[in-house]
């Protein structure tokens, strides 16, 4: 009968085993065929064809034949001869005082094994001047990061190395409740702190726990759609609500469902258009909420990056706070790809939310989020706010004087006091396509104003993140932009 000698995963039978520090492996994911031969021809056999197939990866280093015949259960003997048959055939080399090594074959000769599915369809990250999500990657931020998670890993117990708090690391969550509390106005218990893997996670909790699919939710419009493909995908009914110069349109939504459950919204800093949402919406949003008995999704993406005033209070802070579920995020203040955000729920909401977690992913690693803690704690990340604020603003500034030099009347420029990108607006009145023609013209990385509605409705335009890439290359594309754009509008006068 076959033996299988330490097929671990399908993983294995796929991916090629490589060995890059030259140590031979623990053990070889083979199958040898015992109805064969002798035991030397079944061991030759199995290496054979692991080979041929790619599973083991040119110059990787075989087991020392002592090792390979206690795995196998073979006659050490076996294992020499087998090693000697596969040198006189090219597919392993031995280097005397080092071992037998898998030898480099030409192409052909090798058929390694195709995944059965096509490759999934993932769409390449977008990096290119104006690519929204860029952050800088501080070198100071990142020494700093690096010392705090090394001297966590370095003094970790087996309760720090073991099951964790489904609600997240303790100490991230009472620097996040200090952090709200003196920056964005809104008291909150740490115990009420969420720490997720980005604001889409927190999403996702609370639609789990709190509503039913098929249940309607505001969504601003234009909005951000990545917010809008979670609200769909978890199968509720997205009513998009209109936005205008002091945010959410609350009588509009009143109007189209007054009873929906649930509204995302992103007060401080609209995305894309950038308008701060009025006090008297606020007030007109948070009464709406109490009398139909639906929360609030605060998105607070952005609020670290003020350059002008003082931010508004959080919609969690002016006395909405049982409705109101907030969300923020490392993403910008950060990086993204740390997938650092957090939720502060109203304690009505946390038991659910908290049950939800727990059958989703148990709870959130600890040690990042005990790092970025402590940068919160000795007053770094205060430091690192304020001066990539200064590094922003100046981004945004190159940005906006190179496309008003390069696109005159083309273009509307809307500086923003907040966040991380800006918004260019072409004249009302052109075809639909324009903005995507200008866009291909140009060759940059920019969403369009139309891509973010749900209904027509206006002039297009180009939503530009300008945090993370450099002046230099920012004030190139800007003026392809603004070039395009001109271009454009003058040839269909
Ligand atoms: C409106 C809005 N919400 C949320 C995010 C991202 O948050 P996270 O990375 O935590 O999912 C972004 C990122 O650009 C955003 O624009």
């Amino acid at each position: 009968m076959d033996k299988v000698v330490a097929a671990r995963s399908n993983f294995e039978l796929i991916m090629p085993t490589t060995s890059k520090s030259g140590r031979a492996p623990l053990d070889l994911p083979l199958r040898l065929d015992r109805a064969v031969g002798s035991q030397a021809l079944q061991v030759y056999g199995g290496l054979r064809s692991a080979i041929l197939d790619g599973r083991l990866a040119a110059g990787l280093r075989l087991p020392s034949t002592r090792s390979l015949a206690q795995q196998f259960g073979v006659k050490r003997n076996a294992v020499v001869i087998a090693y000697e048959h596969l040198q006189s055939d090219g597919l392993a080399d031995a280097r005397t005082g080092s071992g037998t090594f898998v030898a480099t074959l030409p192409a052909p000769a090798r058929k390694t094994k195709q995944l059965a599915a096509a490759p999934p369809n993932i769409r390449k990250q977008a990096i290119r001047p104006f690519a929204l999500g860029r952050t800088y990657a501080d070198p100071q931020l990142l020494r700093r990061l690096a010392g705090a998670t090394r001297r966590r890993i370095m003094k970790a117990d087996d309760a720090a190395f073991g099951y964790g708090d489904p609600r997240g690391d303790a100490e991230l969550r009472s620097q996040i409740a200090r952090y709200l509390a003196t920056s964005r106005g809104f008291i909150c218990d740490p115990a009420c702190v969420l720490i997720v893997n980005g604001i889409q996670h927190g999403m996702r909790l609370f639609v789990e726990a709190l509503l039913q699919p098929g249940d309607a939710v505001w969504m601003e419009d234009p909005g951000y759609p990545v917010a809008r493909r979670t609200l769909t995908r978890a199968g509720l009914k997205v009513v998009p609500v209109p936005v205008d110069a002091e945010g959410l349109d609350v009588r509009a939504g009143e109007k189209r469902a007054g009873l929906a459950k649930a509204a995302y919204v992103t007060p401080s800093h609209q995305f894309p258009t950038g308008v701060t949402m009025s006090m008297a919406r606020r007030i007109a949003l948070v009464e709406w909420a109490r009398s139909a008995k639906a929360w609030l999704l605060e998105d607070d993406y952005d609020s670290e990056f003020r350059y002008g005033g003082p931010p508004l209070t959080a919609l969690a802070g002016i006395g909405g706070g049982d409705r109101v579920i907030y969300l923020g995020t490392f993403s910008k203040l950060l990086g993204a790809g740390l997938r650092l955000a957090y939720m502060v729920l109203p304690p009505a909401a946390l038991d659910q939310v908290i049950a939800v977690r727990e059958g989703h992913d148990r709870f959130p690693p600890s040690f990042m989020a005990g790092a970025v803690a402590e940068l919160m704690a000795d007053g770094f990340l205060a430091d690192h706010i304020r001066r990539m604020r200064r590094r922003y603003r100046s981004s945004r500034d190159a940005a906006v004087a190179a496309l008003e030099r390069a696109a005159g009347h083309a273009l509307k420029i809307v500086s923003p006091q907040q966040g991380l990108h800006l918004l260019a607006l072409l004249p009302d009145g052109l075809p639909a396509d324009a903005a995507a023609a200008i866009r291909a013209q140009a060759k940059v990385e920019t969403w369009l104003l139309s891509e973010t509605r749900q209904k027509a409705n206006g002039p297009d335009g180009f939503i530009l993140g300008f945090g993370g890439h450099d002046a230099a290359e920012l004030a190139a594309a800007a003026t392809a932009l603004g070039h395009a754009a001109r271009i454009y509008v003058e040839g269909l006068r």
